[in-house]
């Protein structure tokens, strides 16, 4: 199988059929910020929806948990970040732009002759100096008078600070794990790559609390869990894979990370592949909960009443982007064809994302043939009744044909025909999205069967199709 997707590509189909738009257009934008639009929106919800599913959904010891974007300074103090979430900053005094000293081998400068990354190498270049990441704010009405605040860079302290109240009501012990989504804010020096690095962005976190003698079993557990879910949504297995941090890179609280990555495609079609970071699965030991009792003075540590020991708990991280996942689902969906024309035989090219149902942000569209001779009040009777079990569409406007396409592009599994024998029997025909196959169907049986097939578990075609 090719792989046909570019960022290029997937940037104009996700602002085409409304997934993602550039933040503040109508004002000439705002570098690296996006708006979700109604398909966007349902696709990321489906990821997250997954996501908590795998974590409280299908298990019982992970409690969820929503805590502020805006927490006490002092939790950034007690955490690090305030002195150590910082970047290498380097500017360039040929063009006046400004670079992460360690990502200089990607960037490239405008004013220099060619546009190779890298080249700033034959740059004139200033010392790296650190630049913090945080976002400052100032909380209350006068400025003068208002405290510093700062948008948290990651959800993960919420977490820790949390730590006493969960273990007060939820009767866990370790292990356990909270679970959290939310919104996290970094001044990046360069975001870039559509949706890859914004500085708002989501994550996915959970902190799985252990008796410190297991951590490393627990460690290389969430390793294997992670990288399954991710391969169960659908994401080719040679499109994945577990990178271990050396000791230079690690985080100022990990004792052993692995990334989980992924090969996103370059630009275009002369542009490489690459290995970019989806999520990072972090032994944080116990350094956050150790510094937020130091720095708050309470007892941040689980006593077993069964043995009498008395330990502070160490801390497994899977911590996930939201956009990331959604983009790296979007970008392994994303497929192109040469198909017969539906009814005429014709060959025509189609781009469909072939994306796992569960994350389809539409499960099916109810499509009447013509909008006259009572197709279109058969065609509402039918899509409310599927409305009520899983997200459809009704579209009545167009040719069929480029309502399919329409579908295709989004990512719609199913589609449901209502024509004129639909009238005289109560049958439709179901077309599947990836294999086009018609086939003809009860109205009675529909709903049924529909809700069978979503809920059955599900391999790419892209995959059962590769000749490996
Ligand atoms: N609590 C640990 C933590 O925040 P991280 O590796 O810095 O670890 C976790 O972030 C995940 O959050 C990353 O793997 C990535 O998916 C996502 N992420 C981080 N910075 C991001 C950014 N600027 N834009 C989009 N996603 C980002």
């Amino acid at each position: 199988m090719n792989d046909v997707a570019t960022m290029e590509k997937i940037v104009a189909l996700c602002k085409r059929r409304g997934f993602v738009f550039p933040s503040s257009e109508i004002y000439g934008g705002m570098g690296s910020t996006y708006d979700f639009g109604h398909y966007g929106v349902l696709l990321k919800g489906n990821v997250k929806a997954q996501w908590w599913r795998a974590m409280i959904g299908e298990r019982e010891d992970i409690v969820a948990l929503d805590s502020a974007i805006l927490q006490h300074p002092r939790v950034w103090e007690a955490s690090g970040h305030l002195e150590g979430f910082t970047d290498p900053l380097v500017d360039c005094r040929t063009c006046k732009q400004r670079f992460r000293a360690d990502q200089l081998e990607e960037a490239s400068c405008p004013r220099a002759p060619s546009k190779h990354p890298g080249e700033h190498k034959d740059c004139d270049l200033t010392q790296a100096r650190q630049f913090n990441l945080m976002f400052e704010t100032t909380v209350g009405p006068v400025k003068e008078e208002g405290a510093t605040a700062y948008l948290r860079p990651e959800t993960a302290q919420g977490i820790f600070i949390n730590f006493k109240n969960v273990l007060a009501f939820a009767r866990k012990k370790p292990p356990f794990g909270i679970a959290q989504v939310g919104k996290s804010f970094r001044n990046e020096i360069t975001p870039g790559n559509f949706i890859f690095r914004t500085r708002e962005f989501e994550q996915m976190e959970m902190e799985f609390f252990v008796p410190p003698e297991e951590a490393e079993r627990w460690h290389s557990y969430w390793l294997e869990e992670r990288m399954r879910w991710y391969l169960d949504l659908g994401l080719r297995e040679d499109h994945l894979r577990l990178r271990a941090h050396g000791a230079e890179e690690l985080s100022h609280y990990s004792s052993a990370t692995s990334d989980i990555e992924y090969l996103f495609p370059g630009k275009d079609e002369r542009s490489e592949r690459r290995w970019m970071e989806l999520e990072g699965i972090a032994n944080r030991t116990d350094f956050d909960l150790r510094r937020h009792a130091e720095y708050s003075g309470e007892k941040l540590e689980y006593f077993d009443q069964a043995s009498g020991r008395r330990y502070v708990p160490y801390v497994i991280e899977p911590a996930a982007g939201t956009d990331r996942a959604t983009l790296a689902f979007l970008v392994d969906a994303y497929d192109e064809e040469v198909v017969e024309r539906e009814g005429q035989g014709k060959g025509e090219g189609r781009t469909v994302l072939r994306l796992h149902p569960q994350l389809a942000p539409v499960k099916v569209a109810v499509l009447p043939l013509v909008s006259r001779d009572g197709q279109p009040e058969l065609a509402h009777e039918v899509a409310a009744r599927l409305r009520a079990l899983m997200q459809t569409e009704y579209d009545e406007g167009g040719a069929i044909g480029r309502r399919y396409r329409r579908q295709d592009e989004i990512g719609t599994p199913w589609c449901v025909t209502i024509d004129h024998q639909s009238l005289e029997d109560r049958t439709v025909t179901v077309r599947d999205r990836d294999s086009l196959a018609q086939e003809r169907v009860a109205i009675e049986e529909l709903p049924a069967l529909l809700a069978e097939r979503l809920s059955a578990p599900w391999r790419s075609p892209k995959l059962a199709g590769d000749p490996a």
